[in-house]
This record gives structure tokens, sequence and C-alpha cells, in this order.
């Protein structure tokens, strides 16, 4: 592999998962446009990322990474941007106030739009057409013009992008995000339920610290961390088009950034070592993610640190593990041993949803919460015996009321997904799901960073 790279070197390797556009001028001058247009984010932000991951690799904070599986045209709505966030900010309270732990917040969000397929077409009632790959790309529609690949979906998909993360900024700097107002996160359906009493009293108990401290004097005025938060995001860097077109040079460093999102990963079905995914991702300054499962071979992965992170700088890789409950202890121990064995510096998070995806008999795409919860628990265990740090979780999730995972509290059961079954693409952890998945988590990280074991209980 050459040592020279450009935004536009991808193009010379094996594209997966990016379908043919039939119009390729309509695609080229739409990538034209996008590249006048601004930049997403900050590369001093991307970079101020890196040094939160860091220190997770380093064991002093956690990384909560979340939001939904795709997001859509039809679901842009502020409602849903305020409750995923809203959702995030509760998670991230449980395991700082749980844990005494230092949380860094990433959101799938504000970009999260294109989707790698297992089958590049799909079959109903005789007709065949081309496989839905997310917003950014085609139509959930089964026709033949809307699964047709459409240039003008990136144009969209930017100024989604753009208006979300205005959103996000001004709720997590504008004083939505401020620790006094750790009340109202709760949301009223979440509120009656077992989680939302528990939510309250934890709440209860941070209002008291905070009078405490501000009769010392230490107020919200004065401490910024107190009224604001960092909040960055991420999604799967797999429509390369759309990524090159937000890759800009960095005029402080002079290293190229995408601009797209604080933070790129590249999916499980793309990190091939001759992928143009791989090729793409090695030369932007980001901090990175990739998604590995249990059939990843350590010496490839050592290979795949090599060009990713030639320098092992500390922050720039984020593994995510997403092997399933039944392969992650076996899979994980070996990786962990020759990552780790070798010295390099990663940060371990669990994606505990795409290896535990199962077909319910009535049809729904699912994942049972029990099995969820399992493999993050096995996670924590694995890092436990081998002395390593269990760093961080990556979860799809929405503020919602959906009933798209079966059990938790709840009890959602088979019969129960249709009610109200929501997704464009993967079944989601709803609110009180995801608050109870953040008490657990914070048992488990309390138990890590004292140094007593004390697994997660898995509920029943
Ligand atoms: C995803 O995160 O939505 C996804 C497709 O994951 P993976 O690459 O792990 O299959
Ligand atoms: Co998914």
């Amino acid at each position: 592999m050459a040592n020279t790279w450009r935004p536009d070197g991808w193009r010379g390797h094996e594209v997966r998962q990016v379908p043919e556009y039939p119009d390729a001028a309509r695609l080229a001058a739409t990538e034209a446009t996008l590249s006048q247009f601004p930049p997403l984010v900050f590369a001093g932000e991307a970079r101020r990322l890196k040094e939160h991951l860091a220190r997770v690799a380093d064991g002093k904070a956690f990384l909560l990474q979340g939001g939904d599986c795709a997001e859509s045209f039809a679901e842009f709505h502020p409602d849903n941007i305020r409750d995923t966030f809203k959702v995030l900010l509760q998670m991230s309270v449980v395991l700082t106030f749980g844990a005494a732990c230092p949380v860094v917040k990433v959101g799938r969000v504000a970009g999260q739009f294109a989707k790698p397929r297992s089958a590049p077409t799909e079959k109903q009632d005789g007709f065949e057409l081309p496989s839905y790959r997310g917003d950014i790309i085609n139509d959930a529609a089964f026709d033949e013009a809307g699964r047709t690949p459409d240039p003008d979906r990136l144009v969209r998909a930017y100024n989604q992008a753009a208006a979300t993360l205005n959103l996000l900024r001004a709720f997590a700097q504008g004083g939505f995000a401020d620790l006094r107002k750790v009340h109202r996160w709760n949301l009223d359906f979440v509120g009656s339920s077992p989680q939302g009493a528990r939510y309250e009293e934890m709440a209860e108990r941070i209002d008291e610290a905070l009078s405490f401290m501000e009769a010392c004097g230490v107020t919200g005025e004065a401490v910024q961390q107190m009224r604001e938060t960092d909040f960055y995001t991420s999604h799967e860097a797999l429509l390369l088009y759309y990524e090159q077109a937000l890759t800009r040079q960095d005029s402080l460093t002079g290293q190229w950034y995408d601009t797209s999102a604080h933070m790129l990963w590249v999916g499980n079905r793309t990190r091939q070592l001759d992928s143009a995914h791989v090729e793409f991702l090695r030369g932007v300054g980001n901090p990175l993610g990739m998604k590995i499962s249990g059939e990843l071979q350590p010496d490839e992965l050592l290979r795949l640190l090599d060009v990713l992170n030639p320098a092992n700088e500390a922050g720039r890789m984020t593994l995510i593990s997403r092997m399933g409950v039944d392969q992650v202890e076996s899979g994980l121990v070996q990786l962990i041993r020759a990552v780790e064995g070798e010295g390099r510096k990663v940060v371990w998070s669990c994606d505990p949803m795409h290896g535990n995806t199962i077909k319910a008999s009535n049809g729904y795409k699912t994942r049972p919460f029990d099995r969820i919860l399992a493999e993050v628990r096995t996670f924590f265990d694995v890092h436990q015996a081998e002395g390593t740090y269990a760093g961080g979780v990556h979860f799809e999730m929405t503020g919602q009321d959906v009933t798209e995972c079966i059990g938790g509290a709840q009890a959602i059961t088979e019969e129960r997904l249709a009610d109200r079954y929501h997704t464009h693409c993967d079944p989601r952890l709803n609110a009180s799901q995801s608050l109870e998945l953040a008490f657990l988590l914070a048992e488990s990280l309390k138990a890590q960073r004292t140094g007593n074991a004390a697994p997660i209980a898995v509920a029943s």
C-alpha cells in the first residue's frame, strides 16, 4: 500500500456496499456541490475528542456511543433529536454518578444514514429490486424509482445533518444540559416506570450534592462543566462519495479531516485490509472506530491497526466488538491478547446489538434484551480476567417509546413488537431499556474501577 494518501485514493480499491449510481454525471456534480459546502465539524473538535478517547484508552473515562441504527428523512423532527439527546444525557449522568467516572458522549447521529446490507437485492411477491441502503442512498419504499440510488439524497442528508448538529450544539451548550436540570431529562412515559423512579431518586441526590457545592461557592455560573456538556457526533463512513466531499485539509496542521462527523467508524462488512473504506479512513485525522466480529483473526487485526494507526496514537482507534453473546468470550480473548501483547493503544468498546439480532416467530427482526445485557456482562468479565479495561459501549437506541427489542423491565413480548415497531433498519432499545442498561452498566463500571468483581445481573 502506497504511503501517499489522497482523499480520492479509495477509488482505486475494491468498494464494497456502495451501489452504482445510474446517473454518474449527476453524482459527480453533487459531489462537486457538497465539496463547496461548509464543514459540519472542525478539526480542533475531532482532536479534542481524540484526547478524550485517549483518556478512555488509559482507563480514566468511559465511552458512551449510541443513537439510531439509521436516521431517516421521515423521522427528522426536533422532538426526536431532543428525546434521543435526553436519554443519552440520562445514561451519562447515571454512569458518572453511579461509577464516579467521566463519560465521553458520542451520538450515532447527524450523518448515520447509510447502511451495509447482507444482500444486494430484495424479493417481494416475485419482484426483485435493489436493497434499501439508507435514506442517503435510496428509498425504503419497494418500487423501482424508490430503490434507484439518487444523488440528490446526499445533499438532503447533509442539510439534515447540519440542522441536527446545530440543535445538538444548542442543547449541549445553551442550558439544556445544565446539571441543575437533571430532573427534566426524564421523559414522561419513563417517569412512571421502575427505571424512571430510580432515576428520580438519583437526580434528588445529585440536586443535594449541587446545593451543597453551591453553598460552598462552586456554582454553575462559575463552573462551565456544570452548565454545559461535550457532545460529539459519529457515523459509519460507508458512502465514500459523501465522506470524500466533506474531507478538508486543516489549515492549522495541514492534516486531512473528514468533517462530516467528529468520529467515523468502519463497519464489519467493509473493514478488509485492501478495502476502499480502510484506504479512505487511514488518511483522515479523526478518531476512528472499527467494528470487529468473532471471525476476525488476531493477525489481521494487528495489520489493520498498522494501517489505521501506524503511530500507535492513543485515542485514534476504538475497537467495537459485536460478537454476539455466544461468541464474545472466545472471540474477544484472542484479540485482546494479540493487541495488548503488542502494546497497541486502543479503546475496547462493546456493541451488544449487532451480534444478537434474531427473527421473532411473527417475522419481526428483534433483539432480546437479556442477550444484550449478557454480552455486555461477558465483555466486562473477559476484560477483568485479562487485566484490561472495558472502555465503552456502542448501542442502537431512540428516545421514543418503541417496542422493537423484547424483554427489559417492561417485559416486551414478541406479540407486542407490532405495537410500536418504527425502525427503518435494526431494532433499537427504547428510552426505558436504555436507562435500564445504564444502571446495570454503572454497577459493572463501578466494580471495574474499584477492583471489586461484581458483574451486572442479567434481567430475566
Ligand atoms: C451498524 O452499526 O449499524 C452496523 C451495520 O454494524 P456492523 O458493521 O457491526 O454490522
Ligand atoms: Co444497525
